[in-house]
């Protein structure tokens, strides 16, 4: 499997203070790899590391063919990687509709069919009848999958997801969990960082478990989720 994001040994602070220690890990295309572990523990900075909002002091992040490092996050936006922070930014004061208009980018020409309101009402079905409802009126759930539909109509390569399920009721999980696993159908590659280790096993091919910011595990969910020294030592379960 070509690789379409190599992530080596990244080295981020805030400040003085230093949350990032060496991460590295790979996502083949077409693959869904999470990034799994507890509050606080590097998951969001790992992202914004990758999207150059939080500049890696040290390390690499290759994208495709591209040396990606040091980029301004403004030209990485540029690149085709969807970027949907845990704070779920749509517009609140624009209707679902010119929400999705406003971020259309045109879709690069090789043959993959590009993502419009009508594909992604087939998706996010519960959007359909809310298109002339301003943003701001949405659920939290409804806004989630906006914000990953803003995404999509970048026609982006490689998607970032930060905690999609965070703070959404059982049922609404399980149904941006269906919705998921259709856009992975598509082979869309995604890094999804997640606590929510249901959902991430349902999605992904393989993990990677941060720790104050280090990749302490690396490898399947099945044997993960079957060992139990691990799990708990690692994350919330
Ligand atoms: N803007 C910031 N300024 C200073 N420290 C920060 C900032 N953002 C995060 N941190 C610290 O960096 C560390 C990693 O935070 P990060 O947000 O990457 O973790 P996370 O795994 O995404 O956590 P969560 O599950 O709560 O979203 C934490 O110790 C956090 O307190
Ligand atoms: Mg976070």
């Amino acid at each position: 499997m070509t690789d379409l994001l190599v992530v080596e040994g990244l080295e981020a602070f805030y400040g003085q203070s230093q949350v990032l220690f060496g991460v590295s890990f790979t996502i083949g295309k077409g693959e869904v790899l999470s990034l799994l572990g507890r509050n606080g523990a590097g998951k969001t900075t790992t992202l914004k590391s990758i999207m150059g909002l939080v500049p890696p002091r040290a390390g690499r992040v290759r994208f495709g063919s591209t040396d990606i490092t040091g980029r301004p996050a403004h030209r990485i936006a540029r690149l085709r990687i969807g970027y949907v922070p845990e704070d779920r930014v749509i517009f609140p004061d624009l209707t679902v509709w010119e929400n999705l208009d406003v971020a259309r980018r045109p879709p690069l020409p090789d043959g993959r069919e590009a993502w419009t309101e009508e594909r992604v009402f087939e998706l996010f079905a519960q959007l359909r009848p809310m298109a002339r409802r301003l943003g701001g009126t949405l659920s939290g759930g409804e806004q989630q999958m906006l914000a990953i539909a803003r995404a999509l109509m970048g026609n982006p390569d490689l998607l970032l997801l930060d905690e999609p399920s965070e703070g959404l009721a059982p049922l609404v999980v399980q149904t941006m969990l269906e919705q998921l696993l259709r856009l992975k159908e598509t082979g869309l590659t995604i890094l999804l960082s997640e606590q929510n280790l249901t959902f991430a096993r349902r999605l992904s091919d393989r993990v990677c478990v941060i720790v104050k910011g280090e990749i302490k595990y690396a490898g399947s969910m099945e044997e993960l989720v079957a060992n139990e020294t691990l799990r708990r030592a690692y994350l919330t379960v």
